[in-house]
């Protein structure tokens, strides 16, 4: 062996080194034996010394012992939870400490856990038995459990738990409302009443002049430009600023500002991530048909317009973003002007006239002219006629006092 002669330390310090050497190796197996005493061993003892206080040596006996593990097929999932909460199933355990409480509410009679596991809901690594890994504390959204402290990070306003409801909406998208997913219901409202459907496919229905939403929850994190987003680059953080000020992130943008509350844009962000693809079995997506159709109301009042005066707006798709309301055309979407007065109004607006404007189109009508409602030169030339018709039709209203723009008398308080 090579002799060392530039060695740092005086020979007579060696042994001392070798010996501090030695208490490190034994301090690191001693801190990780000690560790595995809080792992699941631990608290499946303890767990069983709170049944035997509780229900008697009787009941203690029947507590499993070892690596327990819900293996569920049909959702490829093969989750260990219960491993240390042992407790989620029994009763009388509603106020111990975890992992030692009785499942909060009832909805493991519903997804019982043979069935559903525990991952598909709360997220984290089912087959992990350390709590950390378990509990999936990594930086991405989709590994961490979904749960309060992952709540606060994200600045949730209300409900911090409910970051978990976007797992809920994988199953159950296709419902209108599902009880106990509040936020992800906010969101379906919004949808409706917003009229996303004007510019985006939703589940194979709307229009095309944004992006197809229907798996946008599938968009990798690393696709999203944040170089206009300051603070947290997540999915989520996109997609609450994006809701709050699409023009903030994406500067040319036809999406509207709809100026929603932090909260509503919180639960729109919640409801886009969750419009993933799960790897499920159709037998745990609820919902029968599996789409999501116009509902009987909504298909009425389409065809109530199709055969009224304003026809020809509801035929050629303008009443998709356009009320006219001289014309008892109700859009559902409402994301442009009513059309009764735009004779006018393209004057006051736009400095042109309503023919200059619909043959040199700007902003979102451009897009919609050259992509969503493409008009020959001719259906240009009936539009405008169609226009004047319903502007003469306002002034009629407006000369007999019964002007349609005006606005609704606020129903009496119940
Ligand atoms: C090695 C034991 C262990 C395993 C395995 C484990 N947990 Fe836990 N869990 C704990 C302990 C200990 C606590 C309480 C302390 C804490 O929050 O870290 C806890 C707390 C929780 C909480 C409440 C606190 C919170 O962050 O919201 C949830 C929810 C939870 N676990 C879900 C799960 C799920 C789901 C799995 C399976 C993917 C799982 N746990 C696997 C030990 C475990
Ligand atoms: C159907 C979805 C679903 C399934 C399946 C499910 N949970 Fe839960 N779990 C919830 C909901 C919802 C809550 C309540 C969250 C809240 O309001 O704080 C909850 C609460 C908890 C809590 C307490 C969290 C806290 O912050 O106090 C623990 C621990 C927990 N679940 C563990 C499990 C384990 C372990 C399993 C598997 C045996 C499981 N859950 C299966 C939906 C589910
Ligand atoms: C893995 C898919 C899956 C996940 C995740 C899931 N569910 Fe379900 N849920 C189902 C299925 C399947 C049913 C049962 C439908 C049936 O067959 O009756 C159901 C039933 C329900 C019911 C009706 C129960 C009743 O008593 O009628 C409610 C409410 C519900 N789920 C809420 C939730 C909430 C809240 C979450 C999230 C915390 C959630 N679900 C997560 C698949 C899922
Ligand atoms: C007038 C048309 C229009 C309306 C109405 C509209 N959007 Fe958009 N949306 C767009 C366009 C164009 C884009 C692409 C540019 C951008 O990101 O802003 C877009 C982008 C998006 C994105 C980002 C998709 C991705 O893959 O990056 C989401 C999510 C979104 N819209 C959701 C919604 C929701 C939810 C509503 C209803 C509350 C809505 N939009 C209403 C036009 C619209
Ligand atoms: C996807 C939504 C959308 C559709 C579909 C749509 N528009 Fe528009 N339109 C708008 C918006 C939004 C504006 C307001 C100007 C802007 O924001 O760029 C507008 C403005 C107008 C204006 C100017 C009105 C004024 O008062 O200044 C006219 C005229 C017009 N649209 C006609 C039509 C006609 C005719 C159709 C059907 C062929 C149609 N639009 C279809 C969204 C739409």
């Amino acid at each position: 062996m090579e002799k060392r002669t530039n060695s740092p330390f005086p020979r007579i310090d060696r042994p001392v080194l070798a010996a501090i050497g030695i208490v490190l190796v034994g301090a690191t197996v001693f801190f990780a034996w000690s560790d595995r005493q809080h792992d699941y061993k631990y608290y499946q003892y303890a767990f069983r010394g709170m049944v035997a206080e509780k229900l008697g040596a009787e009941r203690a006996a029947t507590v499993p012992s070892g690596l327990q593990q819900v293996w569920v097929p049909g959702l490829r999932r093969a989750d260990r939870c219960v491993t240390c909460h042992q407790a989620v199933s029994w009763k009388g355990f509603e106020t111990a400490e975890e992992p030692h409480r009785t499942h909060p509410g009832d909805l493991l009679k519903s997804h019982p856990p043979e069935r559903f596991g525990c991952s598909a809901c709360h997220g984290g690594q089912g087959w992990a038995i350390d709590t950390a890994a378990a509990h999936g504390e990594v930086a991405h959204w989709e590994e961490p459990l979904l749960g309060k402290p992952l709540g606060e990070a994200y600045s949730l306003t209300d409900n911090k738990a409910a970051l978990m409801q976007m797992n809920c909406n994988i199953c159950h998208r296709y419902e209108r409302a599902t009880k106990g997913a509040e936020m992800i219901n906010l969101a379906k409202d919004l949808v409706q009443e917003k009229g996303c459907r004007a510019c985006h496919v939703i589940n194979g229905r709307g229009g095309t002049i944004g992006p197809d939403l229907t798996w946008v929850g599938d968009k990798a994190p690393e696709q999203y430009d944040y170089s206009r987003l300051s603070g947290q680059t997540t999915a989520f953080a996109w997609h609450v600023a994006h809701f709050k000020d699409p023009r903030a992130l994406v500067q040319d943008t036809v999406m509207p500002n709809f100026h929603l509350s932090t909260k509503q844009a919180q639960a729109l962000a919640m409801l886009m991530l969750s419009w993933r693809k799960a790897p499920f079995d159709a037998a745990f997506l609820p919902g029968v048909p599996r789409t999501d159709p116009q509902t009987a109301d909504e298909r009425k009042a389409e065809e109530d317009m199709k055969t009224g005066p304003g026809a020809w707006f509801v035929q050629t798709g303008c009443f998709v973003c356009h009320s006219i309301a001289a014309l008892k055309v109700r859009s559902p979407a409402q994301i442009g002007p009513d059309l009764s007065t735009a004779v006018e109004d393209t004057q006051k607006r736009f400095g042109v006239t309503v023919d200059q404007f619909l043959k040199n189109p700007t902003g979102t009508m451009s897009v919609v002219l050259s992509r969503q409602i493409v008009l020959t030169p001719e259906q240009k030339e009936t539009a405008i006629q169609k226009l004047r018709e319903a502007f003469a039709e306002y002034q009629r209203l407006v000369a007999e006092g019964k002007n349609p723009l005006a606005p609704p008398v606020e129903a009496a308080p119940k």
